[in-house]
């Protein structure tokens, strides 16, 4: 995101913080260097709704013709509010009950990226009791290392996530004669914020070598997703190009014919973003300068969860303060209330921060502990500021308690 201080400290004057602001250009431009990628080759980009899933964010990329990863009924309805394609949505994630299930049916989803054994009765059950074909894909898990946060690593056996690579065949032979699903795909997702190429490479030969096994057993995929995942640069992050992974996808594949799916999430929306917050006041406890802000952890909570490094900045260009190292901390009371800790700044009460490379997994991750209502959000759009949510008032905290009184 090109960062306009000025514009950004208007902004932030005239919504009031903490508050997060997007540009529109920005996250189009990240959707289009992976659409790009793909030149002519059968695609579909499934942006993961988890990193951000605004109403008007959605919009934006529908209308770019993009597709959904969801994970929850939640997310499918706000993709169905912005008016997106429900046939370009695959709905992933390892707990889906049987109404969401048949929910999602009814809406005609895509695909179903199916996670269990367990799932696939229960998705033949339901498709069966409504009378309609299932579309399906198994998630499978190759037990590769994505080299990242712990949490946030997901193709690895002692996750939670997906089929092993040793179930996965007997499972498609017993899909192939289920009445009510139709057997469309394979799907992978090795974790977040990646930046090596090489445990792609691994799942996709191992995804390759099971295509390859089904179909010698009359079982032909129509597609496969090859996840997210992607990384951003934070600090110092080396990035992997996405026009260089989808070219090794394309590559690998050779002339198997498989539509590529991709659920990127982070590296559409996280360079897109800042939260921006204003110093309350500052404060030193026997040498150690803090600056209490106007944001905390219930704003953006990957530096407390994670302990992710996010740049700071200041805004306000002439702050004439000396430059002191200081450790940026929230209101909530919580030593793990923090956004940065030792940033070297020239910084003063009333200042604009602004954290940068939170578009992904900032909002919605966001919380109301502390009783503190939700950031407000903004997009930037063709040279304006459009507020795209409001900040949550204090009473509709507790809206859904009142009756009970
Ligand atoms: N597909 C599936 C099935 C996923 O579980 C995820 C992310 C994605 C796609 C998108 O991955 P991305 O392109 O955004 O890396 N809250 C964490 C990240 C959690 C990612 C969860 N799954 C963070 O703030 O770092």
């Amino acid at each position: 995101m090109k960062i306009d201080q000025v514009l950004l400290t208007e902004v932030a004057e005239k919504f009031s913080t903490p508050l997060y602001i997007y540009s529109a250009e920005k996250i189009l431009s990240n959707y289009h260097a992976y659409d790009k990628g793909f030149g002519d080759y059968p695609h579909l980009i499934c942006y993961a709704v988890k990193a951000n899933s605004n109403l008007s964010i959605l919009k934006l990329l529908a209308k770019a013709g993009s597709g959904f990863d969801i994970v929850s009924k939640g997310e499918l309805k706000r993709v169905l509010a912005t008016g997106g394609d429900p046939k370009k949505i695959v709905y992933s994630g390892v707990g889906k009950k049987e109404s969401d299930l048949e929910f999602a049916l009814k809406a005609g989803i895509g695909c179903f990226n199916i996670e269990s054994v367990a799932e696939v009765y229960m998705l033949n059950r339901v498709a069966t009791k409504l009378g309609v074909k299932a579309p399906v894909s198994l998630r499978i898990n190759p037990n590769v290392d994505a080299k990242t946060h712990p949490y946030i690593s997901t193709g690895l056996k002692e996750n939670k996530f997906g089929i092993s690579m040793d179930d996965a065949l007997p499972m498609y032979r017993e899909m192939a004669r289920m009445p009510a699903l139709d057997i469309h795909g394979i799907d992978f997702h090795i974790g977040s914020q990646l930046t090596e190429m090489s445990p792609y490479a691994e799942a996709l030969d191992l995804t390759l070598a099971l295509i390859d096994e089904l179909s010698e057993l009359g079982i032909h995929l129509k597609h496969l997703d090859m996840g997210g995942g992607l990384g951003i640069r934070y600090e110092d992050e080396t990035l992997i190009d996405p026009a260089k992974w989808i070219a090794q996808a394309i590559e690998k594949i050779g002339d198997r014919d498989l539509k590529i799916f991709i659920e990127p999430g982070r590296s559409i929306v996280g360079d897109a973003g800042v939260l921006v917050t204003q110093v309350i006041l500052t404060k030193e406890n026997e040498g150690k300068n803090f600056a209490i802000v106007d944001a905390a952890m219930n704003d953006l909570i990957r530096p407390a969860l994670y302990g992710a490094w996010m740049n700071i900045i200041n805004l306000d260009e002439d702050s004439e303060s000396e430059v002191k190292n200081y450790d940026i901390v929230g209101p909530i009371c919580e030593t793990g209330d923090f956004l940065g800790k030792d940033r070297e700044l020239a910084l003063t009460s009333g200042d604009y921060l602004a954290i940068t490379h939170a578009g992904a997994y900032g909002f919605t991750m966001s919380s109301n502990y502390n009783s503190r209502g939700r950031a407000a959000e903004v997009l930037l759009e063709d040279g304006t500021a459009r507020l795209i949510r409001a900040r949550e008032t204090e009473e509709s905290l507790y809206a859904e308690e009142t009756a009970y009184l």
